[in-house]
């Protein structure tokens, strides 16, 4: 939540930081600014806008000769989306600026405190405690690094913070705890940002920022210090995809790309880790203690659906029981573990706060963790004991699509690994239908056409309800979760055999019924079928999502191609998310920046 990007170099500081923060606005988008040092040891320039980037830009004055500034896109935690609540936060000479992703906790504390002291606040946010607070420490030592790691030493809660002033030109310091921050390192000029996208044009090469450390940016050097003033040599990596990867390519939206990247991304997460005759190749996990006896799965939102879906596969493949649970639930409370469990934490960011402190939990009781990440060097994998990578390059529309997808393949090849030699698992013939997954996703994708335009004529519902059983549950929920974040409509996902038990109550005349129903071997398809005919007389209209052995007569079915069961959710996600979609441009929304939503939830 919040995108920050700070930059220091020859060129001009306004371009590099609004083509950063165009790239990071997915993170929050309901107010944006900037601060830049026009002149030495005088007041900055700041400019701040509620709304999103395109209402700062109309103010900017275009020919800014900084270079250095910090940028910001809020997404409001303290205080609404006003001009006077978005970022950047000035000290009272207007010549220290301060950008902060996260909740200082102890804010209101240290304003009583600034206070006192005669400073006057401008806005409700927490972060202009430590703009203040930062510009007396400043004054003290004479060192914004050494002023920051003052300032950081007194903050509770999560931060990401970016501070310049005018008296020292040429730096830019950050600091970061529980909140991304990463160094791009570029040639003769220097970035620090949220994430890599806001500097991926410009350089591959970052430096990753450990918990609680203090950067110092100038054109020509990066230094980094830990909480105790000691100097930390950051690890270096190269980015591996390119600024085209992060751009929308002819795509009306970056969600439509994203799901029409499905089958590349599919396949780039099997690469190298797996053989038509099913011979299973995970380095990552090699040094990983996998003397296990039960998995316990924690993730967030549409990650905890992949956990979902995964856990069948996961159980039956590697004949170990497995649990999934809210990340958000489990680390508030006591749960048992113990050194023979292993937990599974699923994240496209690797910064979901909640995700973040369920692993901190679950490794302070002593269990063993492997992540599964999108973001190579982001907080959640480097604090596992190990990680894979799903390589389903950036996702940037708020909605989570390919990286769902990648995330529920590479539960399917931790399952085969922990599968290995154990009994009835057919790994060759999963491993040659796992390979077959792109090829299927792309035939769905090729004949999607007439369910966009079936989707509009849908646009008016009030409600719309998702049915599946036995793996088709969990893809109904994320069919539902996909329509709320999307269409803003009012949408339920359930298990068909529950329907009795309560939700059936909830169709009348022409509610949809979405129905996920799997291959005419499963005895799971007779069942979906009878719920089908039992909200059918009840009046809905149903959208059955059926493979194509199924034998239904209904006006609306899309076909997706036979798989094994247990891999279905792989296709019938598909449709859905493109329903999702569709609906949500039917209805005039903001596809890739949905209202009160932000990519990554680094708040709790
Ligand atoms: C929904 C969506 C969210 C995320 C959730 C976890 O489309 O994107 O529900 O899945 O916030 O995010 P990560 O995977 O980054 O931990």
């Amino acid at each position: 939540m919040c995108g920050i990007v700070g930059y220091t170099g020859p060129n001009p500081a306004l371009s590099r930081i609004i083509e950063g923060l165009r790239r990071l606005e997915y993170r929050g988008y309901d107010s944006a600014g900037v601060a830049l040092i026009e002149k030495p040891a005088s007041p900055l320039q700041v400019v701040k806008r509620a709304g999103k980037l395109a209402n700062l830009e109309s103010e900017l004055v275009k020919n800014s000769e900084a270079n250095t500034g910090i940028g910001h896109t809020r997404w409001a935690t303290h205080g609404g989306p006003t001009d006077e609540n978005a970022h950047p936060h000035i000290d009272g000479s207007g010549k220290l600026a301060v950008i902060h992703n996260g909740i200082i906790e102890n804010y209101l504390e240290l304003k009583r405190e600034l206070e006192r002291r005669g400073h006057k606040f401008t806005s409700e946010t927490d972060t202009e405690s430590v703009a203040f607070l930062l510009a007396e420490e400043f004054k003290v030592v004479n060192d914004l690094a050494e002023a920051m790691r003052l300032v950081c030493k007194r903050l509770k809660g999560s931060f990401t913070l970016l501070a310049i002033h005018s008296d020292v030109p040429g730096l830019v310091v950050g600091a970061r705890r529980n909140s991304p921050l990463v160094v791009g390192v570029g040639t003769g000029e220097n970035f620090l940002a949220s994430d890599v996208s806001a500097f991926i044009s410009h350089t591959k090469s970052a430096l990753e920022l450990g918990q609680d450390e203090i950067v110092s940016v100038t054109s020509s050097e990066v230094k980094v210090m830990n909480l105790a003033g000691e100097s930390v040599s950051p690890k270096a990596y190269e980015i591996t995809w390119d600024a085209k990867a992060a751009e929308r390519g002819g795509y009306s939206h970056f969600m439509l790309k994203e799901i029409f990247e499905q089958p590349k991304a599919i396949a780039d997460t099997l690469i190298g880790r797996i053989t038509e005759s099913g011979l299973i190749t995970l380095p990552e996990i090699e040094k990983l203690n996998l003397d296990f006896d039960r998995i316990l799965i924690l993730a967030c939102g549409t990650a905890y659906h992949a956990g979902l879906i995964g856990k069948y596969a996961l159980e039956e493949w590697s004949k170990t029981p497995v649990d999934v649970e809210l990340a958000s639930e489990f680390r508030y409370r006591n749960p048992v573990l113990s050194k023979k469990t292993l937990v599974i934490t699923i994240s496209q960011s690797g910064e979901t706060m909640d995700t973040l402190m369920a692993l901190r939990h679950a490794k302070s009781l002593g269990a063993s963790t492997i992540s599964i990440c999108n973001t190579i060097g982001s907080t959640i994998p480097r604090e596992s004991d190990a990680v894979l990578y799903t390589h389903a390059g950036p996702e940037i529309a708020v909605a989570s699509t390919k990286a769902l997808l990648t995330q529920i393949v590479a539960i399917y090849l931790l399952a085969m690994n922990f599968g290995k030699e154990k009994a009835g698992v057919d790994l060759k013939k999963i491993a040659t239908e796992l390979l077959s997954l792109p090829n299927k996703v792309e035939e769905i994708l090729e004949t999607v056409e007439p369910l966009r335009e079936m989707t509009r004529g849908y646009k008016d519902a009030t409600s719309v309800l998702f049915l599946g059983r036995q793996v088709g549950y969990p893809a109904a929920l994320e069919g539902a979760l996909k329509l709320k974040e999307l269409a803003y409509m009012h949408a339920e996902g359930f298990a068909g055999g529950e329907l009795k038990h309560g939700p059936i109550a909830l169709i009348e005349n022409g509610t949809p019924v979405i129905a996920i129903i799997p291959s005419e071997e499963s005895e799971i398809a007779a069942k979906m079928k009878s719920n089908i005919q039992e909200v059918i007389a009840r009046g809905a209209k149903v959208i059955a999502i059926a493979d194509s052995s199924v034998k239904i007569d209904l006006p609306t079915i899309i076909r997706i191609p036979t798989t094994l069961d247990l891999l279905q959710p792989i296709l019938a996600i598909v449709p859905l998310q493109v329903f999702a979609y569709e609906m949500a441009v039917a209805r005039g929304n903001d596809v890739d920046q949905p209202r009160n939503l932000a990519k990554s939830v680094t708040v709790e």
